[in-house]
């Protein structure tokens, strides 16, 4: 009995931070040729689910370790723009531990089963402390479902701040990463996902990450790109809002 308990645990484990096995590409092939590219003047930056709970799961290898140091450095790359163009946060909590936001037989319960009676005040809700917000600029926004604008304020913030363009950054790539790249498509954005700052997570997860990668988010068609050509694409860009 305590076998079957534990095997459940774990499963459910799985779900939300993943089994060992850890999906990350730096082989991945960018949609983008144009030397020359640009996000505009009306750009957002997306940093997901950075989270204790989601880091967590992969900062014990050494493809965590790689996913971290490139995301933590494209961050620290947007903070140095002057000005800063608003980066935007999504974390994964509810409101109280009796999780008012979803019901027990909701699709999405299976996945945070594992991380329990996640609060705004929980250690794993925070965000990992490698990635910083800057003050006064970036914002952090709860989320209860996949989607990075699930009920909440993201769609309103881009709308106003009249985005057109977002760029996506986040753990897994088959979750927020994915399912936010996708809606936010269909809301007429053009949006790009850097390969070296998405990860995979849990059985097949390098098959899963290089399938979305190189095969859906092109096939849209939305972009992918390298971390290198984000960085660079800074330069050519300025964020003209507010
Ligand atoms: C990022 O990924 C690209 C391929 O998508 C690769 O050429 C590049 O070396 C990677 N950069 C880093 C810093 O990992
Ligand atoms: C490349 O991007 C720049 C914007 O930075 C644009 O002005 C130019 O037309 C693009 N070139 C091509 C061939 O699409
Ligand atoms: C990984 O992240 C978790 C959650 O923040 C933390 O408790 C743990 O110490 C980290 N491990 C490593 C190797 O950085
Ligand atoms: C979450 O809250 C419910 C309801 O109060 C409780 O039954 C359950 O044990 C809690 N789970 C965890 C992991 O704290
Ligand atoms: C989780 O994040 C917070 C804030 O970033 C940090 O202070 C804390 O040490 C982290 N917890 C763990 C277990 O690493």
């Amino acid at each position: 009995m305590f076998k079957l308990i534990s095997l459940v645990v774990l499963a459910l484990a799985a779900a939300l931070v993943g089994s060992a096995e850890v999906g990350y590409s730096v082989t991945t092939p960018s949609t983008v040729t144009n030397s020359s590219l640009s996000f505009g003047s009306h750009y957002a930056v997306l940093n997901l689910d950075l989270i204790n709970a989601s880091v967590g799961s992969v900062n014990g290898t050494a493809q965590g370790q790689a996913w971290i140091k490139n995301t933590a450095k494209w961050i620290d790359a947007v903070h140095s723009q002057s000005p800063p163009p608003i980066s935007i946060f999504s974390r994964v909590y509810f409101s109280t531990h009796l999780l008012p936001e979803i019901s027990a037989n909701a699709p999405f319960m299976s996945t945070v089963a594992a991380v329990g009676n996640i609060t705004e005040s929980s250690v794993s809700s925070q965000i990992y402390p490698r990635f910083k917000l800057l003050p006064r600029y970036d914002v952090a926004l709860q989320k209860t479902r996949f989607f990075a604008g699930a009920d909440n304020a993201l769609v309103q913030i881009l709308r106003s701040q009249k985005i057109d363009t977002v760029i996506i950054s986040g753990i897994r790539t088959s979750g927020v990463v994915l399912s936010t790249a996708m809606r936010l498509f269909d809301l007429d954005f053009k949006v790009y996902v850097i390969a070296n700052n998405t990860i995979e997570t849990g059985d097949d997860a390098t098959a899963i990450n290089n399938v979305i990668l190189r095969g859906i988010l092109p096939k849209m068609p939305l972009d992918v790109i390298t971390i290198e050509q984000a960085i660079d694409a800074l330069s050519r860009s300025e964020a003209t809002y507010y």
